[in-house]
């Protein structure tokens, strides 16, 4: 039986994503190839919503992203300030410090955010070089409040703005250049519903700028002066072989999205999330994080008393869906639910259908039904 990966990335692939990766392998040179390239570096600008920030596609995952923001917008004994919501945000705690940034961070209880207050109190208490978010980390699913930060950060422009898009971006509106977001970076395999392997990273001019400022850094494959020329004009010339089927899969991957449209993609994820959510919380579960901070992309889910995580898990697997455990402190507490990509109604009743049939058959109490039944009333209402 083919699984639902239900999971918060990798998401399901489209055929017709499967279907580009197995085209012809051109040459990096092959005109074809180069309009293919230029067009999807072009879909990634309107996908972030900038007009002349400078997108690169760098063979590579999401921790990818993390690096090259670090390496190219900060220099040893440089300050960062890092504010973390989980998993993810610490991760770039550990990336700066490979490289001698002195790091500060403001850190959440896992399932809730720092508040918009304390990053503006912190700010005006020192300079930061730069401040790093992660939109919506995967570990607590919580969201964070990226315009209003991005308000605050216009009054110290000496500090540059770095968004870990990669639970969001495509999922989640994400205004780059209207929030002053100065690095913003994804993968492919969540939102955009792509299979894993590239590295989609946005830099404003401000920060191609920083760039140029820091001089010779310590990387080479990551160092984005580099990558720039070619794509700027992918037909100039070389620097490392593209990632060729792969970009076939991500030019496929926008072109769903961008004629589904993004608001139209935002507001289903919405839909979906509420609908998942309604019916958990009819069925005796409850979500980590409170509503107004939720993200739409993952769901983080409490277990009620009663169900054991693992063995819950294992027989959902079994009746035909995979979830995520929780990480960290969370582990055991929580199960993890993706619903982004490509993925329809669908997958969210049959999701829940698949929830119902295990609880029933580890006798847990509940009305058969219940959970669909509140998740048709947001899906399908007139
Ligand atoms: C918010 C966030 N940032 C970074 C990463 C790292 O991405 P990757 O696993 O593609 O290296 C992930 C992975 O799930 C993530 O969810």
């Amino acid at each position: 039986m083919k699984k639902l990966m239900m999971i918060p990335g990798p998401t399901p692939v489209d055929q017709s994503i499967l279907n580009a990766l197995s085209k012809d392998t051109v040459s990096h040179l092959d005109p074809e190839f180069v309009k293919i390239l230029k067009e999807t570096l072009e879909d990634l600008r309107t996908v972030v919503m900038t007009e002349k920030g400078q997108p690169f596609i760098i063979p590579g995952t999401g921790t990818l992203g993390m690096e090259v923001a670090i390496v190219n917008s900060l220099k040893k004994g440089d300050r960062l300030l890092v504010i973390s919501h989980g998993f993810f945000g610490d991760r770039f705690v550990e990336i700066a410090q490979c490289y001698g940034i002195e790091v500060e961070v403001l850190a959440s209880e896992w399932g809730k955010i720092v508040e918009v207050e304390e990053i503006a109190k912190k700010l005006k208490e020192k300079k930061f070089d730069a401040i790093t978010l992660s939109h919506v980390d995967t570990s607590t699913g919580v969201c964070t409040p990226l315009k209003e930060v991005g308000e605050i950060l216009k009054q110290f422009p000496e500090t540059e703005f770095i968004v870990d898009g990669v639970c969001a971006t495509g999922g989640i509106e994400e205004r780059m250049d209207d929030w002053g977001i100065d690095i913003l970076f994804t993968g492919n395999q969540k939102a955009f519903g792509v299979p894993p392997g590239l590295t989609n990273a946005v830099f404003s001019e401000k920060a191609l700028e920083g760039r140029n400022s820091l001089g010779k850094i310590s990387a080479f494959y990551m160092d984005v002066n580099r990558w720039l020329p070619v794509m700027r004009d992918p037909a100039g010339g070389y620097f490392s072989t593209h990632s060729i089927n792969m970009v076939y899969a991500l030019q496929q991957g926008l072109k769903i999205m961008l004629a589904e449209g993004l608001e139209e993609r935002f507001k289903k994820y919405r839909r979906f999330a509420s609908a998942f959510q309604s019916g958990l919380k009819e069925l005796g579960f409850n979500l980590l994080a409170a509503e107004e901070i939720r993200a739409n992309t993952v769901s983080t889910i409490l277990y009620p008393a009663g169900i054991e995580d693992l063995s819950f898990r294992e027989k959902l697997y079994v009746n035909g869906v995979l979830v995520s455990a929780g990480k960290g402190v969370l582990a055991g507490k929580i199960f993890r639910l993706g619903h982004m990509g490509n993925i329809s109604e669908n997958e969210v009743v049959a999701t829940l259908s698949i929830i119902e049939k295990t609880l029933s058959d580890i006798n847990y109490d509940f009305r058969l039904g219940a959970g669909i039944g509140a998740a048709e009333k947001i899906l399908f209402a007139k």
